[in-house]
């Protein structure tokens, strides 16, 4: 048994009351001025003031003291959307993007997620495995300490089960918990381009039961869009995933309202992501559901688009969660901070309500809360120090990481 004090930390933390928070609990925080973490065998067994934690009798029993010289700690952020497993960067097509043309049209051409394709299809488990490998570590240095990671870039059952296995590898051999997600529905593959039903068949008949049959994804999420699945392969699609035991997401109106957030209410997916489109009418509805929106500004920002109207989601009472998207196409960034900065400067949340989404609600939103996301007895000692007097200086400090120490399980990591 190893007992380890953190002390001389200004902490802020959300506080976990059992369920995402919303509305005007979204930017709830405690913040311990002089605070104080104590974990016994990588846990969090004392939490608070420094002189409270310290009377505890188990803080006489500690192996090691760290001095945080007054940095700030928060807890590790946890990133739940991601797709940075794939074998290739799209620079040119991002190129392309600067002089104009429209991502979705770069997808009809054959470009975009199917260019992913090919280059996934090609690559061996041991290529792909280094790639994502290597993102995923950079996501760490950036302080995410718990990430997401979909597939979808394969587009056939031999090729997704072999990112799934990459995604699970990349778990095993990093400091960082890993939640691999199917995204077999992320385009129609180009063989089945004239026959897009049937591919959706495929995905129910076929893929889904194998990847369930596997046990090796939690969730399964849908592109509901444009050039890609509509709202009534979406629901076939994710019910079949249900029905195989598949936790649900969906990749709701990020370019086009085509009703995604409604159908995200309608089968009350964990969470509906984007939803830069999304109309009030289907935002009431995911908020009557608790269905967590998880936002994505990064993409916005790197397409160009509107942001998603987070004050009004927060005003309607939709649960909010922040991610990077990271992917080789609308947004290439593994960097919570920078998503952190978007977030407060452009999408207008208060930095308290940016750290819950980062942190406790993005946990929520892959089923990870009980052990992850905020600094409560109990959890796992994943935190951060920053090089500030608050989170704040996470949108403060731009273009650069205030993360000057990443610890996962009471271990520094980065
Ligand atoms: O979330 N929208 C679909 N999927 C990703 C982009 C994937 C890609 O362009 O490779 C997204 O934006
Ligand atoms: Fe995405």
């Amino acid at each position: 048994m190893i007992r380890k004090l953190f002390r001389n930390a200004r902490i802020t933390t959300p506080s976990d009351p059992g369920s995402p928070l919303s509305g005007k609990r979204q930017g709830e925080v405690h913040v311990f001025e002089n605070g104080a973490l104590l974990c016994k065998d990588g846990f969090i067994e004392g939490i608070g003031n420094e002189r409270e934690v310290l009377s505890s009798r188990a803080a006489d029993d500690v192996a090691l003291e760290v001095d945080c010289h007054g940095l700030c700690m928060i807890p590790g952020f946890v990133d739940p959307h991601t797709h940075m497993c794939f074998a290739k960067r799209r620079e040119e097509e991002f190129s392309l993007r600067l002089q104009g043309t429209d991502y979705l049209e770069i997808l009809r051409r054959g470009g975009g997620i199917l260019s992913s394709v090919r280059s996934v299809r090609r690559s061996s488990e041991e290529e792909l495995f280094s790639v994502t490998r290597d993102h995923a570590l950079s996501a760490l240095r950036f302080g995410t300490t718990t990430l997401e990671i979909k597939s979808g870039y394969g587009l056939e059952t031999e090729a997704e089960l072999k990112m799934l296995r990459v995604i699970d590898r990349v778990g095993g051999e990093t400091p960082l918990d890993i939640v691999p997600t199917f995204l077999g529905a992320h385009a129609v593959p180009e063989e089945y381009a004239a026959i897009p039903d049937d591919y959706v068949e495929l995905l129910i008949r076929k893929m889904i039961p194998a990847i369930s049959e596997q046990g090796i994804a939690r969730f399964c999420d849908v592109f509901c869009e444009r050039n890609a699945f509509s709202v009534q392969q979406s629901r076939r699609i994710l019910m079949a995933a249900r029905e195989n035991g598949l936790g649900l997401k969906i990749h709701a109106d990020e370019i086009y309202d085509l009703g995604g957030a409604g159908l995200a209410a309608e089968l009350q997916v964990v969470s509906a992501e984007h939803l830069l489109a999304a109309n009030e009418q289907n935002l009431r509805a995911m908020a009557k559901q608790g269905v967590m929106a998880v936002l994505l500004p990064g993409t916005a920002y790197s397409l160009r688009k509107p942001y998603a109207p987070a004050r009004k989601m927060a005003e309607l009472n939709v649960p909010l969660a922040l991610a990077t998207d990271c992917n080789p196409g609308s947004c290439y960034t593994e960097s919570m901070p920078f998503i952190f900065g978007l977030a407060v400067l452009n999408m207008n949340l208060s930095v308290n309500e940016a750290l819950v989404a980062a942190t406790l609600n993005a946990a929520y939103s892959i089923q990870m809360a009980k052990t992850v996301g905020s600094l409560d007895v109990g959890k796992s000692a994943d935190f951060l120090l920053l090089d500030g007097e608050s989170p704040a200086v996470l949108a403060y400090h731009a273009g650069v990481s205030p993360v000057v120490e990443v610890y996962k399980r009471g271990e520094r990591v980065a």
